[in-house]
């Protein structure tokens, strides 16, 4: 299993490793790392002048059991911004280890991106919002009951004890805001909570993180802003709300109508994707 194979490298002579492999196909620092949820995967194919990078060709990065969706890193250019997309991203619950999950992404990082933009899929928790919205997560609550900085610290990327006040950046927030409101839809906001699954929550769980304060549901995203903030990076989050939490709507969940909600919402997500780096083209993320 992917979960143990690398427990005894450091993270720090694993990523100098992947570095030098990435390297070897392609010289441009990204300013932007994107990682793609759920029907957003498509969008690293409209990137300029692409390089793109198997996972199985960098060594230790982890992939996904899941035949087909092994995964590719994408370098090009959107809106004048050099970026790096993840096509393709690991989940706890596939048995990785949370070092495993947020590889791919410390990776981008060290590659030179100073900026990350993690996308999801999530159910509603909050009754108040819609299968097919677009949510601006604020906050997060790590309900994985792990870490990405689990076990000894390594200093060279990061702080033992990083701060988490402001983990997801206004700035960004507030282009993001911007961007949508230029697109002329209404972006919510919210807090995201971040699970293991793989199972959907139950209704009393989703009762559970609503009372909690958290707006939305799903399985990925805080393992990767703790690395990001441990590494320095600012981050912005973005959910696709695919459905009503469970227990919120008369159906059963389905992971088909997450996929089809993703694929409807799919042209205003990566409208709202490209005016942010558009913005960030023009100097507004400072
Ligand atoms: N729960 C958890 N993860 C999800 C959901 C959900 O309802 N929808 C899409 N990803």
């Amino acid at each position: 299993m992917h979960s143990m194979t690398h427990a005894s490298s450091s993270q720090a002579s694993r990523l100098a490793a992947a570095v030098a492999a990435v390297h070897a196909h392609v010289a441009s620092v990204p300013r932007v790392a994107l990682v793609l949820g759920s029907g957003l995967g498509d969008f690293a194919d409209t990137l300029e002048d692409r390089v793109v990078i198997p996972y199985g060709e960098i060594p230790t990065m982890p992939q996904s059991g899941v035949q087909g969706h092994a995964g590719k890193l994408v370098f090009g250019r959107a809106e004048g911004v050099e970026c790096v997309a993840m096509q393709g991203r690991v989940h706890l619950y596939e048995g990785h280890s949370p070092h495993d999950v947020v590889f791919g992404l410390r990776l981008m990082i060290r590659l030179g991106a100073k900026i990350a933009i993690l996308t999801n899929a999530a159910g509603g928790a909050n009754p108040r919002l819609e299968a097919g919205e677009l949510m601006l997560i604020e906050d997060h609550l790590n309900l994985t009951g792990t870490s990405s900085l689990l076990g000894p610290n390594e200093a060279e990327l990061g702080p033992r004890f990083p701060d988490m006040s402001v983990a997801y950046d206004l700035r960004l927030r507030e282009l993001a805001l911007a961007a949508a409101s230029d697109a002329r839809f209404q972006l919510a906001r919210g807090i995201y909570a971040g699970l293991l699954g793989p199972s959907y929550e139950t209704p009393a769980e989703v009762r559970m993180v609503f009372k909690l304060g958290a707006d939305a549901v799903g399985m990925s995203t805080v393992l990767e802003t703790v690395a990001a903030r441990h590494m320095g990076a600012r981050v912005l989050g973005i959910s696709c709300i695919t459905n009503k939490g469970a227990g919120l709507s008369e159906g059963v969940l389905d992971h088909s109508e997450v996929q089809e909600t993703a694929d409807r919402v799919k042209g205003r997500f990566v409208g709202l994707l490209r005016g942010v780096l558009a913005r960030i083209a023009r100097g507004e993320a400072g």
